[in-house]
């Protein structure tokens, strides 16, 4: 519509005018924040702007390609994968503490992203950082009350800003349907536009046990037939999200085939919500659920048992840790 046209024009001048010939770094969540407010700049200075994507190992499947091949071929973006996996899986080794997996997560990030703005400072005029910052945002961060204190949340709008930079926030003004709409005027992918939420220290805080790579391709494998069950059943605009988490301190006794096992569960954790500060646990269809387990134990190798979580938050969290 043209009001959102309106909104992308009017954003594009005052970027232009903010950054004028300097260069512009922003980082890239898979998410529809960043995603949005790169598109934005990425159209007012094209390739002044590069933005980094942080893999961190702790990604579902088919995450980074959707950044490096969808984003980048949707917006012809600059962009700089840092492929981080060993370095963060060398520092959650042996940990199981929630909030000390999501400090470690959290640390390592900056300290990545941060050694990726100073190796493009050293080559470029990099004095802007843009971040995908809401309306929203801006409100709450006066505040602090609440769920917020509950856990240390992660994300790519959270970092320091020790280093020189000024910021650039075109979505400052927006509600997140707003930022939707953005999206889809500047020609992203349904696909990243109507991305549903994905915490930023990702699987690492939806294995409940220490984290390792055979645990996390586990996780991956029974993760992804979740979603594909949910997407093919339609459900996807219906749910707020729904976490796979893998119980991965927790044996469960089958039989599979002809054969005793002694595996694991994973947990369907699907919630419905407006603004995740409340949920209710999302009463999906016996037939979808049969899929998925179905499928889960079948064709993930140590899981052999599926359940479903029936707690709405409160009293639980949306995300197991
Ligand atoms: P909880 O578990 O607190 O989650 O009920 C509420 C919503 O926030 C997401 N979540 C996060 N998002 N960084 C994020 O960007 C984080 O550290 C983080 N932790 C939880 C969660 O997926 C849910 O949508």
């Amino acid at each position: 519509s043209w009001t959102i046209a309106s909104i992308v024009d009017e954003q594009v001048a005052r970027i232009r005018e903010q950054v004028g010939d300097g260069r512009a770094i922003c980082g890239l969540s898979g998410g529809v924040d960043s995603a949005v407010a790169a598109a934005l700049v990425q159209r007012a200075i094209g390739d002044r702007l590069t933005c980094v994507f942080v893999d961190h190992g702790l990604l579902r499947a088919g995450e980074r390609g959707q950044v490096e091949r969808d984003f980048v071929a949707a917006t012809g973006v600059n962009l700089v994968t840092v492929d981080a996996a060993d370095r963060f899986l060398a520092a959650l080794d042996g940990v199981t503490e929630p909030e000390q997996k999501r400090k470690i997560i959290g640390r390592e990030f900056i300290r990545v992203f941060e050694q990726a703005e100073r190796d493009l400072k050293a080559q470029g005029d990099y004095r802007f950082l843009v971040q995908g910052t809401l309306y929203p945002d801006v409100v709450e961060s006066g505040g602090g009350t609440g769920a917020a204190n509950i856990k240390s949340h992660h994300n790519v709008g959270g970092l320091p800003e020790d280093l020189a930079f000024e910021l650039v926030e075109p979505l400052r003004e927006l509600f997140k349907d707003e930022v939707r709409r953005v999206g889809l005027e500047l020609g992203l992918p349904e696909t990243i536009v109507h991305r549903q939420p994905f915490p930023g220290p990702g699987l690492g805080i939806r294995i409940i046990g220490a984290v390792t790579s055979a645990r996390l391709e586990i996780l991956r494998a029974a993760d992804s037939i979740a979603r594909e069950e949910l997407t093919a059943a339609g459900l996807d605009r219906d749910i707020w999200q729904c976490p796979v988490v893998l119980l991965a301190d927790v044996h469960s006794v089958g039989v599979q085939g002809d054969f005793r096992t002694y595996g694991h569960p994973v947990v369907l954790r699907p919630v419905s919500s407006e603004d995740a500060m409340t949920a209710d646990w999302t009463r999906l269809p016996y037939d979808v659920l049969e899929r998925i387990s179905t499928r889960i134990t079948n064709e993930v190798r140590d899981v052999n048992r599926v359940v479903l979580d029936v707690t709405s938050k409160p009293p639980g969290t949306i995300e197991w840790e």
